[in-house]
């Protein structure tokens, strides 16, 4: 065995000094411009993050939960109405559905940790309105199903695209594969910002337009209220951090690839890894393996310096807070043997090769 490591599972400190000369001149353009809500900096980084994405526009919001809620908001969807998503998700996939009032709907994945399409068709309903794919890991869920049952039915597809910002679907990105799209820009996920931060994406200009005014009072100008809105909006100065990140972020997400082909080499023999199809690019935000020895295996990295995550620990139907949607034990099998089964290893650009070779080594001195 090599010499021991300290691989933390996340080290956002490391980025943010790789560029701190840049992050440093926008904190200052920003603080010498007297101007920290919306303007020319949010306008310029929604002008090319929507380019980068492929879709007529994208709106910074307060948080990739809210992107999402306002997004149903704006459908008035709410109390009598079902969305369906993916139980293996974290918990705000569901709460925005609950928070306009509307049941959520949750629905079993497949082996790639996504919804199961075949499950999503047998869970529509006549009350049903939406399905809210996540995009988990950074991977995309299968679109040309989901889009399918969509169509067939009427329903309104908004991709949870929170995990998966620059990920490419049959080659489009995540956020122009449905009518809209919700983005985290949380510090941990790809495209981060430091502090909270979100985006919605869509080529609807109907829906866009009501997305500007619900995100900012419901103002139509400075005086006039039209709707009544929310406060939710991306602060100036994260704009500009995340405009700087974002012409980073296709190497960056490039590099977590690399990262995941090796992982994927040095372990498959070991444990279930992940499987990139022809058709999809995932950008890997999660490394997610599966071994039913996953405890012990956990306690063996860490105590060999390599720290690691549950993704997730208790799938959405298994919370507390869902109690009265009336899901029990058995419901979602996938999901509840994925839980007690999975473990997310390390994985971010600045990982050096030693590092991930490391952690490779240290899984296999296990088994
Ligand atoms: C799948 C998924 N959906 C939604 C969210 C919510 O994003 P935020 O934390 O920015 O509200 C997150 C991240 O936290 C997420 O991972």
């Amino acid at each position: 065995m090599v010499e021991k490591m300290v691989i933390p599972f996340v080290d956002l400190a490391r980025q943010f000094r790789s560029i701190e000369p840049e992050l440093t001149k926008a904190f200052v353009d920003v603080g010498r411009s007297g101007g920290y809500i919306m303007g020319a900096r949010l306008e310029s980084f929604e002008r090319k993050v929507a380019e980068f994405i492929g879709v007529r526009h994208a709106l910074g919001v307060a948080d990739g939960s809210d992107a999402l809620f306002l997004v149903l908001k704006a459908l008035d969807i709410g109390p009598g109405d079902e969305v369906i998503t993916a139980t293996n998700s974290f918990i705000a996939s569901a709460w925005v559905i609950a928070a306009v009032g509307a049941t959520p709907v949750l629905v079993d994945v497949a082996d790639d940790f996504n919804i199961d399409p075949q499950l999503v068709e047998a869970a529509v309903t006549s009350r049903t309105k939406a399905i809210i794919p996540v995009h988990l890991t950074g991977r995309a869920a299968p679109m040309d199903e989901i889009n399918a049952i969509a169509l067939k039915h009427d329903l309104f597809v908004l991709e949870d695209a929170a995990q998966a910002i620059g990920a490419r679907y049959r080659g489009k990105r995540t956020g122009a594969l449905g009518h809209a799209a919700g983005f985290s820009l949380h510090p941990l996920k790809n495209l981060g910002v430091y502090g909270d931060g979100g985006l919605i994406t869509t080529d609807d200009d109907a829906l866009a337009a009501k997305l500007l005014k619900l995100r900012n009072h419901g103002l139509r100008n400075r005086d006039e209220c039209e709707i009544w809105g929310f406060n939710s909006r991306l602060d100036t100065m994260q704009a500009a951090f995340a405009e700087i990140k974002l012409g980073y972020l296709d190497n960056w997400n490039a590099r977590c690839l690399s990262i995941a082909q090796t992982y994927a080499a040095g372990l498959a023999d070991y444990v279930q890894v992940p499987v990139d199809r022809a058709w999809e690019e995932c950008v890997y935000h999660n490394f997610v393996i599966r071994t039913e020895r996953r405890d012990a295996l956990m306690a063996h990295l860490l105590q060999n310096g390599v720290d690691t995550r549950v993704h997730y620990p208790i799938p959405i139907h298994l919370q507390d807070a869902a109690k009265q949607l009336g899901y029990k034990l058995g419901d979602f099998p996938n999901a509840e043997r994925y839980a007690k089964t999975m473990v997310s290893l390390p994985i971010y650009p600045e990982l050096s090769d030693t590092e991930v070779n490391y952690v490779i080594e240290v899984v296999k001195s296990f088994f």
